[in-house]
């Protein structure tokens, strides 16, 4: 009998990677997937713990589940309700001893063992799992090889874990140690998930470019992520290749040479830099300077000229003076985003930063300066949007829109851009007249119908971020 099983999902794309294979491997169970919590037999909430308020969030969703979960025992029927990802990592115990109500507790390395601990559960009542182990064998070894079709635009996930350490960081201890898998079984996932339907893949890691797979055939050295990316490039079908997150210090040579030689990698890299004063990058434990950053985007850029950039930043870091903050703001100025994230710093319990116990910054100069971040990261956003008025993009059309006759897509750098076109487009690449920028997306119309190659990095000219600010 089929079994109804709803997983909510917070946090980065690893996370919705994550969550899509728990369901494949609990399809052979029967379970299959639904949009709300009514009347499900499972309800997984896959965690986030990368910033405050992470636990508040899980444990309020759960007194709503509680509920549901008394209404549906009154019928006679059951439903499991598990909390899995990184808060289930950081505090399991705690899960488990406040919340009795819950099944099973787990952590983002054990997925690929939910069959044995849902076995468990059924042996009998009164059985609960907590399972936060980090096991020898890669869980990547050990989920099915199967996967359920991912649309035009899919998630796959080649390295996890960080051995970075930023002091402000939960990630190395909730993911573990960094690890890549091999180049061989990366390469087998990406034509699964072209011959399903994929257009685009975005390769997923905490540190996506210190991928360093070993090579198919355990012969020669590692690969390193521009190696795969030309690899990749060469399946029949694939148009779209992306990769997120980065950390500045592993974007390597031919990472670099590799978007100025291979059309397929987008125009479009999320590389954090958290700020831009070498003395709060110190503290963070970063590793490079403000001026190194600076480096790397010209050498980015001086490969593919119409690279557009995205970063995370925090304010408020402890110690943050307002002469720190003000180089964040040059920084922002020099580099000119397409888009941007902006955190006030949160003190995660464990953490080096956390235990600057007299060095935090008050909360309201945080809020301030936050305020003016986001004011410029907003203007920047704004005319990298507008800058695209007037000109004809491609776009890789990967999902229905609201309104009939409609689709929605994305350009090469990531902007939403919903057109009016016919269903039968769905998953090919269109040439759009952008003919208006919103904050958030473009308006545009079908150019010409049909499919339209990926832009060659030659062809498509400077996009001027610079005049952003
Ligand atoms: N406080 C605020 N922001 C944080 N991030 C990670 N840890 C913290 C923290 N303790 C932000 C960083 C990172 C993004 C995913 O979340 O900017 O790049
Ligand atoms: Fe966290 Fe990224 Fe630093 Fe690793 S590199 S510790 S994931 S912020």
């Amino acid at each position: 009998m089929k079994k109804k099983l709803f997983i909510k999902t917070w946090g980065c794309q690893m996370n919705v990677y994550d969550s899509a294979r728990m369901a494949d491997v609990l399809a052979p169970l029967g379970y299959q997937t639904s949009d709300g919590p009514e009347g499900a037999d499972m309800v997984i909430l896959n965690t986030c713990h990368i910033r405050e308020k992470a636990s508040e969030k899980v444990f309020s969703e759960l007194g709503r589940l509680r509920r549901e979960k008394a209404l549906r025992e009154t019928g006679g029927e059951r439903m499991i309700i598990a909390v899995a990802g990184c808060v289930a990592q950081a505090e399991g115990e705690e899960i488990m001893a406040r919340a009795p109500y819950v099944d099973m507790v787990f952590g983002p390395q054990t997925y690929h063992s939910l069959p044995e601990m849902v076995a468990k559960l059924a042996r009998g009542a009164g059985e609960r799992v907590l399972n936060t182990d980090f096991p020898v064998e890669s869980k990547f070894d050990l989920l099915p090889e199967e996967r359920a079709p991912q649309g035009v635009s899919a998630f796959l996930s080649i390295q996890e874990g960080c051995d970075k350490f930023c002091t402000f960081c939960v990630v190395p201890y909730t993911r573990g140690a960094e690890f890549s898998r091999p180049a061989g079984a990366v390469i087998a996932e990406a034509r699964r998930l072209v011959a399903g339907g994929a257009r685009e893949i975005t390769l997923l890691g905490q540190n996506v470019n210190a991928w360093h797979g070993a090579a198919p055939g355990e012969t020669g050295a590692a690969w390193g992520l521009g190696r795969l990316a030309r690899e990749l490039a060469g399946i029949d079908g694939l148009e779209r290749i992306r990769y997120t997150t980065s950390h500045p210090l592993d974007m390597d040579d031919d990472l670099i040479a590799a978007h100025g030689e291979v059309p397929a990698l987008m125009p479009f890299v999320h590389l954090p830099v958290q700020s831009g004063s070498d003395r709060i990058l110190a503290a963070m434990n970063r590793k490079h300077r403000a001026d190194d950053y600076r480096r790397i985007v010209e050498r980015m850029r001086a490969a593919r000229p119409d690279l557009a950039l995205s970063s995370d930043f925090i304010v408020g870091f402890p110690g943050e003076t307002d002469a720190d903050f003000a180089e964040t703001l040059r920084l922002v100025g020099d580099v000119g985003y397409a888009q941007a994230y902006s955190f006030k710093y949160s003190p995660r319990p464990g953490t080096p930063a956390a235990a600057a116990a007299g060095r935090q910054v008050d909360e309201a100069v945080k809020e301030e300066r936050l305020a003016a971040l986001q004011q410029l990261l907003n203007a920047q956003q704004v005319a990298f949007n507008q800058s695209m008025v007037g000109r004809t993009v491609p776009v890789l059309l990967d999902r229905r829109g609201r309104r009939a006759g409609q689709l929605l897509g994305r350009s090469p750098w990531m902007q939403s851009v919903p057109v009016e076109a016919p269903g039968r487009l769905l998953g090919s690449t269109v040439e759009v007249e952008i003919t208006a920028a919103r904050a958030n997306s473009l308006a545009g119309t079908l150019a010409a119908a049909g499919t339209a190659a990926v832009p060659q990095p030659s062809a498509v000219e400077a996009t001027v971020v610079e005049a952003a600010v």
